[in-house]
């Protein structure tokens, strides 16, 4: 298979981002870290970007006027970087449909709990682990799917439990997710560099 160029996208801290240029860096994943997209300028997750020497550029509403062109300027962006595989890490957007249908089937997105549940429009960050404490829950978790042009769908590729203790937090809760989204999406990059996860897109 050929090797993964993946295309980063991410709104704000950009830790998993990180992660994965680590695990790049440290062979831990086969794969390059090739461009990195985020609709907002002042973001860690391009700084990190400037700081690692990674092709890093804010594309958004403010630099595009009409979504149309904003929709072409991240495909041809992902495409000028010849990406084979998009990795959605905290991107707080929807994808266009130029660029879903471009790399269909080869979107990935992260979710800090375990979809279908606490997922949807309006179900990210604290929210979701806010309502994964009110629910009275023992188990949260890390969901990697198939990202397509609605929030939160498209088909399960990996899932992994994170357990609730009774004294949680949203902090704390926050953490012990992050924490294994880190390591859990370059796990499971790392099994479709393999082959144990099979993209057709790929
Ligand atoms: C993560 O919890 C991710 O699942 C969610 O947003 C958070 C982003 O964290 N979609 P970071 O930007 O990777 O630090």
């Amino acid at each position: 298979m050929a090797v993964l160029r993946l295309g980063v996208l991410s709104s704000h801290g950009g830790s998993n981002l990180q992660a994965i240029i680590d695990a790049c860096k440290e062979g831990r994943l086969h794969a390059r870290c090739c461009v990195v997209i985020s609709n907002n300028s002042g973001s860690m997750a391009l700084q990190r970007a400037k700081n690692e020497g990674v092709p890093n550029y804010h594309l958004s509403g403010k630099t595009h006027l009409s979504s149309q062109q904003l929709d072409q300027a991240i495909r041809d962006t992902l495409e000028k970087h010849r990406v084979n595989l998009v990795v959605l890490a905290g991107y707080m957007k929807l994808l266009g449909p130029l660029t879903v249908s471009h790399y269909q089937g080869r979107i990935l997105n992260i979710h800090p709990g375990l979809l279908p549940r606490f997922g949807g429009k309006g179900m990210h960050g604290d929210k979701v682990h806010k309502a994964v404490l009110a629910s009275g829950d023992g188990v949260t978790g890390v969901t990697i799917h198939l990202a397509d042009e609605a929030y939160d769908h498209g088909p399960i590729i990996a899932q992994t439990q994170v357990p609730v203790f009774k004294d949680d937090s949203v902090e704390s809760l926050r953490g012990r997710v992050l924490k294994r989204e880190h390591e859990f999406y370059v796990e499971t990059l790392q099994r479709i560099a393999e082959g144990d996860i099979e993209l057709s897109g790929l």
